[in-house]
């Protein structure tokens, strides 16, 4: 399996590739889960090349201990893609080849895509996100790109940014993948003490029941009572829960027919952020 480092060495890579060749990009910040792979198999079905990206951004985090924590695994990380397939690329940049002297995010207008749930509570996440996925984008130029939808903001906002930027690729969202107890995968989850791991059950088991309620309850008192069941757990603080239309991301006001809507949470437990969502109709 192909692992490279430079800029150079992935245009060198990149000239290899026929033509008439599909070329899918998977872009990741490493410590691979199952989550990670479904997306890796699904881009292995789908192109004739594979690039998985594993570069832990440095402008997409607000919080600079939780960047300091975030798991680094690349030699685990390489032997389970190249379980996947040897046919596959990884691009490892450092943090000088992508962002050269300015490690800065650039600002983008994501018409308010951003300014709601995890954008209102991590100042310029979306825009680190922005600027690294528009430059693997124009870096790489692949057809089809790969994002899980346990971050569904996320992806919407990078479907806004191929739009505003006119970066022509498909951008192809995949179903969240849960640990057997409900949890999202995550590669936070490995910071998780092992019996706040399976309670953490109560995060989708509670966006389970909204899903229940969304056809005959408001909003309001379907958010007031996913609050009140996170918050009765004294090992778990609700930071948002949010019931959103899907493409705009704006709080529901008035349920309308036609329309498809989302349920948004994060929850803090044993100092580690998670988030999840759930399709409501
Ligand atoms: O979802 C992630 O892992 C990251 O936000 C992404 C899309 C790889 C950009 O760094």
């Amino acid at each position: 399996m192909l692992v490279i480092t430079t800029n150079t060495e992935l245009n060198t890579f990149l000239k290899t590739i026929k033509k008439d060749n599909n070329l899918g990009l998977v872009p990741t910040m490493g410590a691979l889960h199952s989550g990670h792979l479904s997306l890796v198999k699904k881009a292995i079905k789908e192109n004739d090349h594979v690039i998985v990206s594993i570069f832990v951004n440095p402008t997409q985090f607000n919080n600079k201990e939780d960047l300091e924590k975030y798991p680094q695994t690349l030699d685990t990380d390489i032997k389970l893609l190249s379980m996947a397939s040897d046919q596959i690329v990884v691009y490892v940049p450092s943090v000088s080849e992508v962002y050269k002297k300015e490690v800065t995010p650039k600002k983008y207008n994501f018409q308010g895509l951003d300014l709601v749930m995890e954008g209102e509570f991590r100042d310029d996440h979306f825009n680190g996100v922005g600027t690294i996925v528009e430059m693997l984008l124009n870096l790489i130029k692949p057809n089809n790109a790969y994002f899980g939808e346990k971050d569904f903001q996320q992806l919407q906002i990078i479907k806004k940014l191929t739009e505003i930027e006119n970066i022509p690729v498909n951008i192809i969202g995949c179903p969240i993948v849960r640990e057997s107890h409900g949890l999202a995968m995550s590669s936070r989850n490995e910071r998780l003490p092992s019996q706040i791991r399976q309670e953490a059950s109560i995060i989708y088991n509670t966006l389970k029941a909204a899903k229940e309620k969304f056809g005959t309850k408001s909003a309001k008192v379907i958010t007031d009572w996913v609050t009140k069941v996170i918050n009765d757990n004294p090992n778990f603080k609700i930071e948002y829960i949010e019931i959103s239309d899907a493409q705009t991301l704006k709080p529901i006001k008035r349920k309308q027919k036609g329309k498809k809507y989302r349920a948004f949470i994060a929850v803090y437990t044993a100092n580690v952020r998670l988030i999840d969502n759930i399709a409501l109709n």
